[in-house]
């Protein structure tokens, strides 16, 4: 079930809004945390377009500004608010500005009281599930000056056909679905983006369709936990027909939980490679099974070990990456070790790797054995060496090759390229800027533990 933007009373606000700022006026916004967070951010852009903004990227001349926040640790949290300092500054200069803040860090009771009590010049607070409210939100701010905060629900309906201005260029996100429903026991993610909730696959479709029609060249499908789409279809009937849509153009996937890795899946993956990107992100969070248990995460380190197996077996060229929580409560040297054993063992191309953060709300807050922050943070760099040895040897055998990879922008040095190969490894390369946005063909002569340099062939 869904609900049809048009139709809900936003339509109406933005006629509303349109008519309160004839001349119109300048939206600025700022996004924290993931992709899922991108993606908000250009339905926001997307409505306030609609209402007669003009995006900058510049703060200090912006009519409306939007904090798109993130939540999952305390420090995303706390650049967010840092931030909102800034912006007192302007709406002190600029009694009319409007700011609202958005996103998974006021989808929750603590961060929506925190702002509603000590940032008074901020106008609204949306969840993340509530962007559709925006234009009201900004009429009442405009019109009576009124402030006004999220109410979350755990079971908020999708809406479709939303405004949306994209920023990607050549690529796009697409979201599948909403929410999640792992509770993992440290996460607070189905707190803050509920239940999960499918889109329906003929709008998933039809989007990805006109996307690559319009010249998208990579769309990177999104959700919480994408191997848990359920909608008319499953995942890998949802890939298969993204896939088969005829066009030059690559297709990418995040996140998944290793629990839901179906042999299906690997199966389309490897009958569509490289349409679908030879690269997976399969997050390991700890290598320990008593550690495992307690997050709540349902698989074993074996297991996990075996789908990383299955999925190099069956896509011979995939890179692999994951993420890795370390210090969660009560691990000792021993759980860190078999961490650091899976990492030895799967080899992957990258590690992203996080020190556990309490979030209230959470099962895992409320554990009493929390870890020192000088243990996590000598796990911490002993995981990080073995993480970029592991890189490098895994970029070292992309030497002599020739690759395609995607064009993405200027890189930092003067005169060359940025881009991505399928595999998803960044590479430098000498070339004109007349080829960004294209599919070009790269032969790699230099690896770095985070990037390749090559020569356009
Ligand atoms: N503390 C530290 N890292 C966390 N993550 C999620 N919740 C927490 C937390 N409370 C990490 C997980 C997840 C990634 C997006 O963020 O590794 O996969
Ligand atoms: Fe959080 Fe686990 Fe859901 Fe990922 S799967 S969003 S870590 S609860």
């Amino acid at each position: 079930m869904s609900i049809d933007f048009n139709k809900t009373e936003g339509r109406g606000y933005i006629d509303r809004v349109r008519e309160l700022l004839p001349e119109g006026g300048k939206v600025y916004i700022m996004t924290f945390g993931c992709q899922q967070n991108e993606a908000d951010s250009e339905r926001a852009l997307g409505i306030a377009t609609a209402m007669g903004y003009i995006p900058t990227d510049r703060s200090d001349e912006a009519d409306l500004i939007l904090v798109n926040t993130c939540a999952i640790r305390a420090h995303a949290e706390e650049k967010a608010l840092s931030m909102l300092g800034l912006f007192k500054a302007i709406k002190r200069k600029r009694p009319e500005v409007v700011i609202g803040i958005l996103g998974c860090m006021v989808s929750k009771k603590d961060g929506i009281d925190r702002i509603k009590e000590d940032f008074h010049y901020v106008s609204f607070t949306l969840d993340a599930s509530s962007l559709h409210l925006l234009p009201e939100r900004v009429y009442m701010a405009l019109s009576e000056g009124e402030r006004g905060f999220s109410k979350p629900i755990p079971r908020p309906e999708i809406v479709e056909g939303m405004p949306i201005c994209r920023l990607g260029g050549h690529k796009a996100w697409v979201s599948i679905m909403y929410g999640c429903d792992n509770f993992c026991s440290y996460c607070i993610v189905p707190y803050v983006r509920g239940r999960e909730r499918s889109r329906d696959s003929r709008e998933i479709v039809a989007e990805c369709r006109s996307l690559v029609e319009s010249g998208v060249r990579e769309i990177t499908l999104l959700g919480q936990n994408v191997n848990s789409y359920a909608s008319d279809i499953k995942f890998p009937d949802l890939l298969r027909l993204v896939a088969s849509i005829p066009g030059d153009f690559i297709i990418r996937f995040m996140t998944s939980h290793p629990k839901d890795v179906s042999d299906e899946l690997i199966e389309v993956m490897a009958e569509f490679s490289p349409k679908i990107a030879p690269y997976f992100h399969l997050p390991l969070q700890s290598g320990s099974d008593r550690i495992l248990s307690l997050m709540n995460r349902t698989y074993t380190k074996e297991h996990f070990v075996s789908v990383a197996e299955k999925l190099k077996s069956r896509v011979p060229s995939i890179a692999l990456s994951t993420d890795v929580i370390i210090g969660f409560p009560t691990e000792t040297e021993d759980d860190f070790l078999d961490t650091m054993d899976v990492l030895s063992r799967v080899e992957f191309d990258f590690v992203y790797s996080f020190i556990y953060s309490p979030r209230v709300g959470t099962v895992a807050a409320k554990m009493e054995e929390q870890v020192p922050r000088e243990l996590s943070d000598d796990r911490m760099a002993r995981l990080l060496a073995l993480g970029d040895k592991v890189s490098l040897k895994k970029n070292q055998e992309y030497v002599g090759r020739v690759v395609r990879v995607l064009v993405d922008s200027e890189s930092k040095k003067d005169g060359y390229l940025s881009g991505r190969t399928d595999s998803g490894k960044l590479v430098h390369f000498p070339a004109d800027t007349n080829i960004i946005g294209s599919f070009a063909k790269v032969r790699i002569e230099r690896a770095n533990p985070f990037n390749l340099i090559g020569e356009l062939v």
